[in-house]
C-alpha cells in the first residue's frame, strides 16, 4: 500500500486549489472510477476534484466506459469481487477495465499525467502475492481440519487421508458417497463413526473386560486377560480398549484367539473384526514399530445398562454402543515385553527404546530385549525385570503417560 507520507503530499496541498469546475479532459483514452469503500466518501470526493482539475476524466458511476478502476486498502476478497464485476460490465469484445491500486492514481496525479500501468499497480498481481496469504491461511486450516477428521476414522492413516484430501473429499458424507473407495474396515469405521468418536469410559472398560475374560476362558481355560493401553496407565477415557492375552504354559495360547472371537461373535457382540495371524518369522515386519503378535482389531457391540446416557440426549436411550477393542496374544515368554509395549504410551515407548539403544546398546521392542554384541536375548519374568536390565528404576504404568 501507499506510504502515508505520499498520500499526504497528494492530499493536502490540492485541497484548496482543486476547482469545482472540471478542466477539459486532457487524456481522452482514460476514464477512472474510484471505489469509495475503504477510501471513504470525502477522500474520494477530494481526489475526484483534484484529478479533474488536472484534466483526468473521473466518472461517478462504474459504467462500461471506465478503463481504470482504482481501489485503496483492498482485501483479497473485495478485489476478487470487483474482478468479477468489471468482467461482467465490459461490453462484449472489449478489454475489461484494469483493477488498480491507489498507488497508480496518486503517482499519476503527482506526474500530472497517467503513468504507465506496472505490475505492482495491478490488484491481480496483489492477489497472487500479497492478499493471497489470506487465502493460503484458510486453505492450510482446511487441510488440517480435513486431515484430523479423516485420520480419526478407524482404518484411515495419514496417507489415505492425504490422498482423499488431494482428490477434493472433505466430509464424512463425501466418503459415504464413494463406498467403492473404502475398505471394509473404513466402512465399519464410518458406519459407527458417531460412537467411535465418543470417548470410552471406565464402566465400558469393566464391562468389556468381563465379556472378553469369559470368552477367553471358554476358548482356553487358564488363559489370562490383562488390560493394557491407556486404561492400564490409569487414564479415565480412551479411544479404544486394549487387552493382552496369554497362557502360563508356553505354546498353549496358539489357536485361542479365533476360538475366543467365535464365542464373542456367537453372542452378537462383534460388529467388525479384522484378524491378523502372528508373523514372527517375517523380518520385514521388524524394521517397523509394528510387532508380530497375533491380534484382532475389533468393533464391539457393547450392551448398555438401561438408563445410561451414552450419547447426548438420545430418546429412547440406546441399548448398545460401538466400541473399538484391540485383542493381542503373546506367548508367556514374551509377555512382559508385550505388556510393556502395549501399555504405552507411544511416546514413552519410543523414548524407552531410544534410551535402550543409545545409552545401553540394547535393542528393545514388544518381543524382547536383545544384546547385539553377545547376540543374546534377555529372559525376563516381569516388567520390573526389563527396567532392571536397562538400569532404570521401575516406573508404574500411571507414570508412563508421556
Ligand atoms: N501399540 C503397538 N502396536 C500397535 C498399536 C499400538 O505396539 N499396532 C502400542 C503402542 O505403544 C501404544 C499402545 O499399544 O502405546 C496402546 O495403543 P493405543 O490404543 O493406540 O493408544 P492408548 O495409549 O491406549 O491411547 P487411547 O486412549 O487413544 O487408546
Ligand atoms: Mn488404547
Ligand atoms: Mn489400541
Amino acid at each position: 500500500m501507499l506510504p502515508k507520507r505520499r498520500r499526504t503530499r497528494v492530499g493536502s496541498p490540492g485541497g484548496a486549489s482543486a476547482s469545482s469546475a472540471p478542466a477539459p479532459t486532457r487524456f481522452p483514452g482514460i476514464a477512472v472510477y474510484l471505489v469509495e469503500r475503504r477510501m471513504g466518501r470525502s477522500r474520494r470526493a477530494f481526489l475526484t476534484r483534484l484529478a479533474r482539475s488536472k484534466g483526468f476524466r473521473v466518472l461517478d458511476a462504474c459504467s462500461s466506459e471506465v478503463t481504470h478502476i482504482v481501489m485503496e486498502q483492498t482485501s483479497g476478497e473485495e478485489a476478487v469481487c470487483w474482478q468479477e464485476r468489471r468482467a461482467a460490465a465490459a461490453p462484449p469484445g472489449c478489454t475489461p477495465a484494469a483493477l488498480l491500486d491507489i498507488s497508480w492514481f496518486t503517482e499519476s496525479l503527482a506526474a500530472g499525467q497517467p503513468v504507465p500501468v506496472e505490475c505492482r499497480h495491478r490488484l491481480e498481481e496483489l492477489l497472487e502475492h500479497g492478499a493471497c496469504e489470506e487465502v493460503e491461511r484458510v486453505r492450510r486450516s482446511e487441510r488440517y481440519q480435513t486431515m484430523k477428521l479423516f485420520t480419526q476414522i478407524f482404518g484411515v492413516g495419514v496417507r489415505t487421508a492425504d490422498r482423499w484430501y488431494q482428490e477434493g473429499l472433505r466430509t464424512l458424507d463425501d466418503l459415504r458417497e464413494q463406498p467403492q473407495r473404502l475398505t471394509q474396515q473404513q466402512k465399519a469405521g464410518l458406519q459407527h463413526h458417531r460412537d467411535l468418536s465418543t470417548p470410552v469410559l471406565r464402566p465400558d472398560v469393566e464391562a468389556l473386560q468381563q465379556l472378553v475374560e469369559a470368552a477367553v476362558e471358554q476358548a482356553l481355560p487358564g488363559a489370562i486377560v490383562t488390560l493394557t493401553g491407556g486404561f492400564r496407565r490409569g487414564k479415565l477415557q480412551g479411544h479404544d480398549v486394549d487387552f493382552l492375552i496369554t497362557h502360563p504354559e508356553e505354546g498353549q495360547e496358539v489357536g485361542l484367539l479365533p476360538r475366543a472371537m467365535r464365542c464373542l461373535q456367537d453372542q452378537g457382540l462383534v460388529l467388525y473384526h479384522q484378524y491378523q495371524h502372528s508373523h514372527y518369522g517375517d523380518p520385514a515386519q521388524h524394521s517397523h514399530s509394528m510387532d508380530a503378535f497375533e491380534r484382532s482389531f475389533c468393533i464391539f457391540r457393547l450392551p448398555q445398562p438401561p438408563g445410561a446416557s451414552v450419547r447426548e440426549a438420545p430418546k429412547p436411550c440406546p441399548t448398545w454402543k460401538a466400541v473399538r477393542v484391540d485383542l493381542v496374544v503373546a506367548p508367556i515368554s514374551q509377555f512382559p515385553f508385550a505388556l510393556l509395549g502395549w501399555t504405552g504410551s507411544k511416546l514413552f515407548q519410543r523414548e524407552l527404546r531410544r534410551f535402550s539403544r543409545k545409552e545401553k546398546g540394547l535393542w528393545l521392542n514388544s518381543h524382547g530385549l536383545f544384546d547385539p554384541e553377545q547376540k543374546t536375548f534377555f529372559h525376563v519374568a516381569s516388567e520390573e525385570d526389563i527396567f532392571r536390565h536397562l538400569g532404570l528404576e521401575y516406573l508404574p504404568p500411571e507414570q508412563r503417560n508421556a
